[in-house]
Parts: C-alpha cells; structure tokens; sequence
C-alpha cells in the first residue's frame, strides 16, 4: 500500500517535470515575437484574395527583424512582431500586425530611421514588455511614449516652424502655449528666463529616477509625471511654487512640447531643419514680452492678489496709482535687480538674460496706462525724519502687512536694495501718502487715514533702515 502511493507521487512528478521542461524549450523555441509573427502570417494568408498574393505569404520566414541604425548607434527590432507595418493588407486590424498609419513610413524609410526614433522604447528587446519598456522591472529609462505625446519626437529633426505643416502641430501648439502662459517667467531656456524653476534644457530626455514619482497615479513614467504635475504640481510635488493655469487638453499640448526638450541631438544625417523653432525672439513687442516672463506671476497687471503658495502679495504693476508714482527708472531698477528675498526675479541679461531693450519694451508696455496727470510732490527733502517715531508709527500702522521686520507678506518685503537704497524717499512717501487705489495699500494722508506729512516723512525715515533689523 505505501509503496504504490510514492509509486504514484513518484510517476505524478515526473509527469509534472516533463510538463514544465517541455514549456521552457517551447519557450526557447517559439519566443514571444514567434507568436506573433506567426499570427501575422496566418493573418497574410487568410487575407489575400488571390493565388500569387497566398503562395508568397504561405512561403513567408518566421524571422528575427532587425534595423541596424549605425550612426545612432541602435539595432530596432521592433518589426519582429509589428511585422505588418508596410502591409497595406493590414489595414484595420490591431497591433502589432496593424500596417503603420499615415505617411510616416513613407517620409522616414523604415531601414534608415526605424521606430525608435519616433516611439523611444528598447529597440532591442524581443518581449512586448522589454520592447515597450513599460514597468518599473525594465529599468529602461524612455519606454515608448503615448500617442498622444508622441509629436515630441519630431522635434528632435524637424523645426518647430515647419512642423506646423507638417503633421508636428502639437508640439508646436505646446511652444506657443509655453512663450504665452509665461513658462519662461520661472524657468530658464537656452540661457533665458527667471530661476524661481530650474532650467528646462534636456527636461525631456531627463532618466526617470530623476522625478519623484510617489505621488503619480497613472503609470509610472515621466510622460504620466509630466502631464499630471501640470494638471496640478502640487499634487506631484508638494508645496511647489510652481504655477501652471490649463486645460486638460493645454496640459497634454505642453507635455508634448516640454517632452521635446531634449539634451542630445541628432546627427545631420537624419535631421530635415527648415525654419525655427522660435518665431519670436528679437522682435518680440513688449506685450509678447510681458506674456513670456511676467504673465505667470502679475496675470493681467491689474490686480493685486495675496498668493497662498508663496504666502505674498503680487503687486499690481499695471494699477495707474502706482504707475503714477513710480516712473520708468524706477522701474528700470525693479525690474534689472527683482527683488531680493522674494520670488520676484532679476531680470538684467547678466540674470535672467533680458537685455536692455528688451527690459525697455516691456516698461513701455507696463506704462501705457500710466496717468497723464502727476502726482502732487510730497517734497521729502524739506523734512527731517524721526526714525524712533517712525518705527512707533510702523509697529501700530503697517506691521500686520508688511511684517515686524518688513519682510512682507499682505504688504510688500520693504526690506530688499529697491526700497532700501535704489527707491527715490519721494516716491516712497507719495506711496504712504496716497497709497494704491484697489489694493490693501491704504493712503495714509490727510485724504485717507489721517497721517500728517511730518508722520509720513518719520515712516519713510524707519523704513529706510529696516534691512538692518535682524
Ligand atoms: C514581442 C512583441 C513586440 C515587440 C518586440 C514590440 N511590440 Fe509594440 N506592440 C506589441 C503588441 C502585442 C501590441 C498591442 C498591445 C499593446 O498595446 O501593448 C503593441 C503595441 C504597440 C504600440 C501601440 C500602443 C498604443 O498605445 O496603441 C506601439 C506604438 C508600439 N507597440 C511600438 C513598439 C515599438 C516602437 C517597438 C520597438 C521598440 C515595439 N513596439 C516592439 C508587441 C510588440
Ligand atoms: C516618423 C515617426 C514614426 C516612425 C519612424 C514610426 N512611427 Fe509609429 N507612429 C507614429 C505616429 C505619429 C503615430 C500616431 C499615428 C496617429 O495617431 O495618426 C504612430 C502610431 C503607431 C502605432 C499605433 C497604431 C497606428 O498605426 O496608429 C504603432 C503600433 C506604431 N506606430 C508602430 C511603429 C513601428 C513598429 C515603427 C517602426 C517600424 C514605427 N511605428 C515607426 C510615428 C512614427
Ligand atoms: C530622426 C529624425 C526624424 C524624426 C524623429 C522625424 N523626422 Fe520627419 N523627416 C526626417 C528626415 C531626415 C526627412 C527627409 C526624408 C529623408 O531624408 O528620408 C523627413 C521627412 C519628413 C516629411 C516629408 C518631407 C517634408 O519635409 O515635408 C514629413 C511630413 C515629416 N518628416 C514629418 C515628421 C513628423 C510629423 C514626425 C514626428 C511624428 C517626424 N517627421 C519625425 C527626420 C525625422
Ligand atoms: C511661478 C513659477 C513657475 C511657473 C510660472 C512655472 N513653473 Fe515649472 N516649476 C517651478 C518650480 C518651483 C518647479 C520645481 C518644483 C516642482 O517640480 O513642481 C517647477 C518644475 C517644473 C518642471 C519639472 C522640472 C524637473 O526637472 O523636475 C517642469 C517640466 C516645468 N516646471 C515646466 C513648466 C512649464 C511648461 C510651465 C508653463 C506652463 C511652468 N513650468 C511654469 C516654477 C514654475
Ligand atoms: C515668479 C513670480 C513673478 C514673476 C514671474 C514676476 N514677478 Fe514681479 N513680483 C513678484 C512678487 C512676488 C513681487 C512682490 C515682491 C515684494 O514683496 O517685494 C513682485 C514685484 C514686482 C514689481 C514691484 C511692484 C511694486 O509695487 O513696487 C514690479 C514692477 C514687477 N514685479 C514687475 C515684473 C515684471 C515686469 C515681470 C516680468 C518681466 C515680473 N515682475 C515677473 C513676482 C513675480
Ligand atoms: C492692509 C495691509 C497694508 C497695510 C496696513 C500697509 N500696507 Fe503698504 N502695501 C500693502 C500692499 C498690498 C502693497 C502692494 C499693493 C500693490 O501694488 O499691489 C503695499 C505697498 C507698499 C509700499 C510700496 C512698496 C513697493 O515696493 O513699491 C510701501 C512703501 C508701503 N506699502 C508702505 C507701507 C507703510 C509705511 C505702511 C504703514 C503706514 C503700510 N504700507 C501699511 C499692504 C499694506
């Protein structure tokens, strides 16, 4: 009795053993791509209509399919189970042994440019998996990219201009919502732009491992991080200062284009460059300017708004009370220096790269509104200001919006090189005099609090020396 039953558990294994050894050399035999090839042969024979059309599938080879790419230094194999893309027989039918749509086989001859090219992932790879390189386990850093990002490729050889025309529309779309949502107003590009973000050069080509992915909750790979982060960056990236205004479909348009950016380039060779990729620079007005750098931050100019993200007020820089206080120079030098301890950048070409002209273009543009009618002088020279009354008044009157030190918060940081030396003392007491019409700036004068000019000039006085409190 007991020796039938390991008879039994004896042969029942070796049944088992055989089964698994014969699984692992159909494996080796018919790997995945083997599957669907011959699916893809079969498909060939059962679709055509005549003898000669059956006879030539019916002697088709189950192959390994390789383009070898030598000065990109690729082999794509990716053929070996889209086997059918050059097959006009295999219209509507799915991947892999779909034919390829539109054009662009015929515009990029398979054997010169391949797939990856367009679609990234493992060109070697013979597993749909490691081909796609989707999954954390493939440890492959650009898995093939989602239809609907995939126009980020052909930036890589074609212009953003001609692209327009030539099928790349998204990507281009993607640019012109970066100039005018003012991307460029926190980001650097080709040396350009504020740094509150980092530079977004070679952003697109950057490795996975580079982007906190936590939080995602689509696939993890950075097309789903990218997307995600501009639908909201705090939900990517908490606590980010990062602002990004879009629709869902402006979010998938910026995707694309940022996915573009990327750091290596191709070899002359295999680009077709004709016209630019930016249409703008140089001639930029100062409106097209004030959308690139400022938009992102001030918006439309006119309001001015407590932002909850960098807990401080951005001005109204287009409100005609302050124009009417402020003139060019002035602005000249906020907008050269920004304003140290603040999110506000400095935008001097040796900065934030904007030359001089264009600095200019974008002052005019601010001042357009600007009051014809100045304000009446204040005259400052003609007092002598009390620094200890000054900071007796400012501790009751201002610091629940400019702060105990005057770091800002509600009200502006008065502690920055603008405000403590560059600022004309008029200007400063016209500002507390008349304060900003629309804004919690209040006019502290006779016309509205009550202040008299000898206050004021005691006010102007302490807040020349706030950069010294500690
Ligand atoms: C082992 C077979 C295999 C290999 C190798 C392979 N694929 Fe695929 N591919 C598939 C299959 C199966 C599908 C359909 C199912 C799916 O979408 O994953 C597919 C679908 C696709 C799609 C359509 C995805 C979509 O969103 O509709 C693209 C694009 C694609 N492959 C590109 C590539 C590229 C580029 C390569 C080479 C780097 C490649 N594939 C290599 C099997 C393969
Ligand atoms: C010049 C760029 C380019 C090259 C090269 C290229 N593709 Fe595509 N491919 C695209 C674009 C763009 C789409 C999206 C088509 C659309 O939505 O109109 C696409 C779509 C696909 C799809 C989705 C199904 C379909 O046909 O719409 C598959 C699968 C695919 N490509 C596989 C491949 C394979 C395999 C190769 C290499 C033999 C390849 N592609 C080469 C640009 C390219
Ligand atoms: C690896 C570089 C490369 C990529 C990526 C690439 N192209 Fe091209 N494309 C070329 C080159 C080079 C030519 C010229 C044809 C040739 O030399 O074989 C060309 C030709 C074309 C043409 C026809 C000729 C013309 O200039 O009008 C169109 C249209 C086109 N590409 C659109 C696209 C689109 C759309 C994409 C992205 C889906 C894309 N290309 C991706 C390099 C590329
Ligand atoms: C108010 C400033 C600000 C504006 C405007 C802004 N960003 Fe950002 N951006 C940031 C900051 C700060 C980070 C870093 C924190 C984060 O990842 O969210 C960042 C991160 C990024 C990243 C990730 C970079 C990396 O390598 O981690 C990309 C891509 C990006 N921004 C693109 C854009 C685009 C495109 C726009 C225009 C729609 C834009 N940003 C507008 C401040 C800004
Ligand atoms: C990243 C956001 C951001 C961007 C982009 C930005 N600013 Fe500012 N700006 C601020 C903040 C915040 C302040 C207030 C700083 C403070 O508290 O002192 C400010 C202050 C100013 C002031 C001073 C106003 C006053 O009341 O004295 C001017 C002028 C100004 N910005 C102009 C510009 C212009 C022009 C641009 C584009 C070239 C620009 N800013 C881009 C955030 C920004
Ligand atoms: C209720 C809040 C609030 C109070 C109180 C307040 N301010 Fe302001 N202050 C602001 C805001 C907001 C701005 C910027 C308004 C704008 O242009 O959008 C500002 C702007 C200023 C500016 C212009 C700074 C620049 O960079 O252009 C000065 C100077 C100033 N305040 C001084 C004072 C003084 C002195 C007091 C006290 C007598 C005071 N403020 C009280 C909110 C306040």
């Amino acid at each position: 009795m007991g020796n039938r039953f390991y008879l039994t558990l004896l042969f029942l294994s070796g049944v088992v053993l055989l089964l698994f050894m014969s699984f692992s050399i159909y494996r080796e035999v018919a790997p995945e791509w083997k599957k669907y090839q011959s699916e893809y042969k079969t498909m060939m024979v059962r679709k055509s209509t005549d003898d000669a059309t059956k006879k030539k599938a019916e002697a088709m080879k189950i192959d390994l399919r390789q383009i070898y790419l030598g000065k990109l230094n690729r082999v794509d194999r990716c053929t070996s189970c889209h086997a059918g893309v050059e097959n006009p027989n295999m219209e509507g039918v799915k991947p892999p042994y779909k034919v390829h749509s539109g054009d662009y086989l015929k515009n990029h001859e398979l054997n010169k440019f391949g797939c990856t090219v367009c679609h990234y992932g493992q060109g070697r790879a013979l597993t749909r998996k490691e081909a796609h390189g989707l999954g954390h386990d493939t440890h492959w850093d650009y898995p093939i990219v989602p239809l609907q990002y995939i126009q980020s490729s052909c930036a890589s050889c074609h212009s953003l201009e001609s692209l327009k025309t030539k099928g790349g529309e998204n990507v281009a779309k993607g640019e012109v919502l970066f100039r005018e949502r003012g991307c460029k107003g926190c980001h650097k590009l080709e040396g350009v732009g504020g740094v509150l973000g980092k530079a977004l050069d070679g952003v697109g080509s950057q490795p996975i491992a580079y982007f906190p992915m936590r939080f995602v909750q689509g696939e993890r790979t950075v097309y789903a991080w990218m997307k995600e982060h501009f639908d909201d960056p705090r939900n990517i990236v908490p606590a980010s200062e990062m602002k990004a205004e879009v629709t869902d479909v402006e979010a998938d348009l910026l995707t694309t284009y940022v996915l573009s950016l990327r750091a290596e380039e191709m070899p002359k060779k295999y680009r077709k460059f004709e016209g630019t990729n930016a249409p703008v620079v140089g001639d930029a007005n100062g409106e097209t300017l004030y959308k690139m750098y400022c938009i992102a931050c001030h918006t439309t100019g006119k309001d001015s708004v407590y932002d909850e993200v960098f807990k401080r007020t951005i001005p109204a820089i287009m409100n005609p009370s302050f124009l009417k206080a402020a003139d060019d120079k002035f602005l000249k030098k906020v907008l050269d220096e920004g304003r140290a301890g603040t999110q506000m950048t400095a935008w001097k070409q040796s900065a934030a790269g904007l030359t001089d002209k264009e600095v200019n273009k974008i002052i005019e543009y601010l001042a357009k509104d600007r009051p014809a009618q100045r304000p009446e002088p204040f005259g400052i020279d003609k007092y002598k200001g009390n620094v200890t009354h000054g900071e007796d008044l400012f501790a009751i009157r201002c610091v629940s919006c400019h702060g105990n030190k005057g770091q800002g918060g509600v009200g502006l940081n008065l502690r920055n090189p603008i405000i403590q030396k560059e600022a004309d003392p008029e200007f400063i007491a016209i500002t507390i005099r008349d304060g900003r019409e629309g804004t919690h700036m209040a006019a502290f004068g006779k016309s509205g609090v009550g202040l008299e000019n000898q206050d004021i000039a005691d006010l102007v006085a302490y807040v020349r020396t706030l950069s010294k409190k500690k």
